[in-house]
This record gives C-alpha cells, structure tokens and sequence, in this order.
C-alpha cells in the first residue's frame, strides 16, 4: 500500500466534516478525499438498501482515487452499509466505520453505566449500537431516541441559535433519556451543536464526539500497517453531489481556508 494514497471520508453532506478535521488535526500530512452526497441526504430517513447503494458508488469513487483507507464518516452509513462495504472493497482499502470506535470508549470509560444515544432514525432503527454494546457485556444499559430533524437543522445552518436550542431541548426532554450519565452523539453532524446540548446538561451528562476517537483508531491503523504519510502531503479534496452554499461555507468554516469544491453526481 502506498503511504502516499489519500484517506477517503464521506458522509451524507457536512456532518463527516467534523471527522475530516480531527484526521487533519491528527494527520496533518495525510491526503484527505472527502465526499458529501448532498444530494441525497438525510441519509437517516432512508432504507438500508437506499444507503447501501449510495455508499457503494462513493466508495467507487473513492477507491478510483486509490484510497488506502476510507472511513465512512456517517453513524447511518455505518450502520446500513459497512459489513457490505467491507466485503466489496476486500482489500483494495481498509474501511473504518464511527460506531466502532466510540463503542470502544464508551466501553472503556463508562461501564456499567447508563448510557444515551441520539441519531437519526436510520441509525436508532438498525439497533446497531445496542447490539455491538451488548456484544461486549459490560452492564451498559443503553437509552436511544431517533432526532431526524437534526441533521437536516445543522445542514441548513441552524445551529448556536435560538430555533435549534428549542429543537435540541425538546428532544433531550424526552423522558426515554432520563437518568443518562453520558450521551453518545451518534450522528456526525451532532458535534456542531455539542455546546447546545452540553449548555442543556449543565455539565450532568458527558457527551460523547466520536470524531477524535475515530480518528485516533485510523492513525493506529496506519501506523500498525506503516503506512503513515510521513511526506509533505497535506492535500484536500472535496467533491458533492449536489453543489449547496452551506455546503462550501461549513468548508471554509471547518478548515479556517478556501476550498475547491467539485461537483459529481453519484449517477452519472
Ligand atoms: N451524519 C450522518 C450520520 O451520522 C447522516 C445524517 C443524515 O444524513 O441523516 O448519521
């Protein structure tokens, strides 16, 4: 494999931007391809086959860019598409999912504890963190509520704002979530509202951002297979499937830059 070969990120549309940041932060030297399917997102309230078949044709395009890894930055891809992925790219990439790695965490920092998880309904509906929780037995007892109007809310813009603070508290009221000592944000969007529902807590309740921890999983796989970018790398690329402002201004916003922002549509 070589080092030189970017990591692939994608997501429905800015929410795998959160991740994208913390692997440059962490990795500044590695290539970063990242793909939004603006165009068919919420990936949340679609069918599992729906986003396994546009997960498929990113990682098409992915793996024509030689992708040495691609890390599926988005819980409701994670949860529908990754087992198929896997096995489609075999092992032309290593792929990485989010739910994973912050199972990981939640195992080694909060056992036997009760634990929340808010994402889309994609996510939520495919039991997906339940069983993998369940799997490791750690007397977790975990409370999940779907919030599908979250992404689209963040994906718009509304967020550190008066409407989202009132959408973000009348989920987090919900009684399914009572008594929760930390709230894994299972959505990659969510880290954008994270000081809102950290606002709501007051402190009670520790939320829980994948991104820094998957990005951590993907360094250690690099370096336990050495290949690392260690070069002069650094380079970004971001390709939509739809064109949206929002989509480039969260861009320049996440990367303090300008960015190039190329249209593709996934079925052309
Ligand atoms: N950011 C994605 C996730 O983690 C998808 C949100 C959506 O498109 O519904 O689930």
């Amino acid at each position: 494999m070589d080092k030189n070969a970017p990591i692939g990120i994608f997501d429905s549309g800015i929410g795998g931007l959160t991740v994208a940041k913390a692997v440059t932060q962490l990795l500044p030297h590695e290539n970063i391809i990242y793909f939004g399917d603006t165009a068919h997102l919420p990936y949340g309230d679609k069918s599992q086959a729906m986003i396994q078949s546009y997960s498929l044709k990113i990682c098409n395009l992915l793996m024509e860019h030689k992708c040495k890894v691609i890390v599926i930055a988005c819980n409701s891809a994670s949860a529908a598409a990754y087992e198929l992925l896997k096995e489609y790219v075999g092992s032309r990439a290593h792929i990485i999912n989010v739910v994973d790695p912050a199972v990981k965490y939640v195992k080694e920092h909060f056992p036997d504890s009760v634990i929340g998880l808010i994402g889309t309904k994609a996510t939520v509906r495919s039991g997906i963190y339940k069983s993998k929780i369940g799997q490791q037995r750690v007397g977790i007892e975990l409370k999940s509520l779907a919030t599908p109007l979250l992404a689209p809310m963040i994906e718009e813009g509304f967020f550190n704002e008066g409407v989202s603070e009132q959408i973000i508290e009348g989920y987090l009221k919900n009684e399914e979530l009572n008594g929760i000592e930390a709230l894994i944000l299972g959505c990659t969007h969510y880290p954008l509202i994270k000081k809102q529902i950290d606002k709501y807590y007051n402190g009670k309740v520790k939320t829980i951002d994948s991104s820094t921890v998957v990005a951590a999983e993907l360094k250690h796989y690099l370096e336990r297979k050495d290949i690392l970018n260690e070069g002069s790398g650094g380079g970004r690329k971001f390709y939509v499937s739809d064109y949206t402002k929002s989509f480039e201004e969260s861009t320049k916003i996440f990367f303090g830059e300008e960015v190039k922002i190329e249209k593709y549509p996934l079925w052309t």
